[in-house]
Order: structure tokens, then sequence, then C-alpha cells
């Protein structure tokens, strides 16, 4: 069975995140997503409008998805791919270049990103949106 591995936060699942999920497990048979938990998004400065629980429970869900574990730090790649036997690391390509040590330890594999669509910009629009809506009432 080959096994691939990928690494995100994934808040408010959209189709960028399912396009390489797909993509991702078209390189085997039993996909692992590594998903940032609470802790380790506040220490890279980043708040997710879910909770790590609520971002697993959506993951696991998604029919390309075998199993979620938490990414609680940089340094856990090499322990996840021995220890979870992986054949194929996966990352979008706004990643290039980041994981190229990964290479003595597994395949490593950069994604193309769906163009248009990113959390960040989902959360700007619903601001503005509420912003909008704050002055009709
Ligand atoms: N991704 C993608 N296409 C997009 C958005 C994300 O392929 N349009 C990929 C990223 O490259 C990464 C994974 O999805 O491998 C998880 O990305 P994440 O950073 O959680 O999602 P973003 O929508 O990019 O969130 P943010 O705006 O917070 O960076």
């Amino acid at each position: 069975m080959k096994k691939i591995i990928t690494y995100g936060t994934f808040d408010l699942l959209h189709t960028g995140h399912l396009n390489i999920l797909k993509l991702a497990k078209e390189y085997g048979d039993y996909l692992i997503v590594a998903v940032s938990t609470d802790e380790f998004n506040e220490l890279k400065g980043k708040k997710a409008y879910y909770t790590y629980e609520q971002r697993r429970a959506i993951l696991e869900a998604v029919r390309y998805v075998d199993k979620v574990i938490p990414e609680e730090n940089w340094e856990q790649k090499i322990s996840d791919i021995i220890s979870y036997k992986i054949d194929v690391f996966v990352m979008g390509e706004d990643w290039r270049g980041n994981f190229d040590f990964l290479k003595q330890y597994c395949e490593v594999v950069y994604l193309p990103r769906t163009v248009g669509i990113l959390t960040t910009q989902i959360k700007k629009d619903l601001g503005r949106t509420n912003k909008w809506l704050e002055k009709l009432q």
C-alpha cells in the first residue's frame, strides 16, 4: 500500500483544499493529513476560525482522506514519515523547495495551487460583507 502525507491548517475548507487532497490521493492508496493544532497556529501567528477538533472532523468526512493527525511543530515531519511508513510527501507549490531535505526519506511532490481561492481571502470577503450589512441595519 502506497501512503501519502500532507500538512496544513485547512480552515474554512474550500475547493482549493479539496483539489489538493484529491490530487494528493492520486499518488497512492492511503492519505494522511497532518492538521495544524490551535497551539501550533498560534506559534505561527495564525488564528483559525474553526478549532483543531472541528477542522479534523471536517477533513475526516472528506472521501480522499484516510487519517488525520495533529501537526504540532515544524520538526515532526521526519518522524511522521518514518513512523507512518510514508512513500510520498505532498505540499502546495507555495512551499516549493522548502521540504527538499525530506527526499532522503520519501518522494517529495509540490502540487499546483488552485488559483483564486484561499482562506485568508474568504475571511476578508466575509469581513467586508459583514461591514456592509452592519451599515444597512
Ligand atoms: N492550497 C491549494 N490551493 C489553494 C489554497 C490552498 O492547493 N487555493 C493548499 C496549500 O498549498 C496547502 C494546503 O492547501 O498545501 C493547505 O493550505 P492552507 O494554508 O491551510 O490553506 P489556504 O487557503 O492557503 O489558507 P491561508 O489563506 O490561511 O494560507
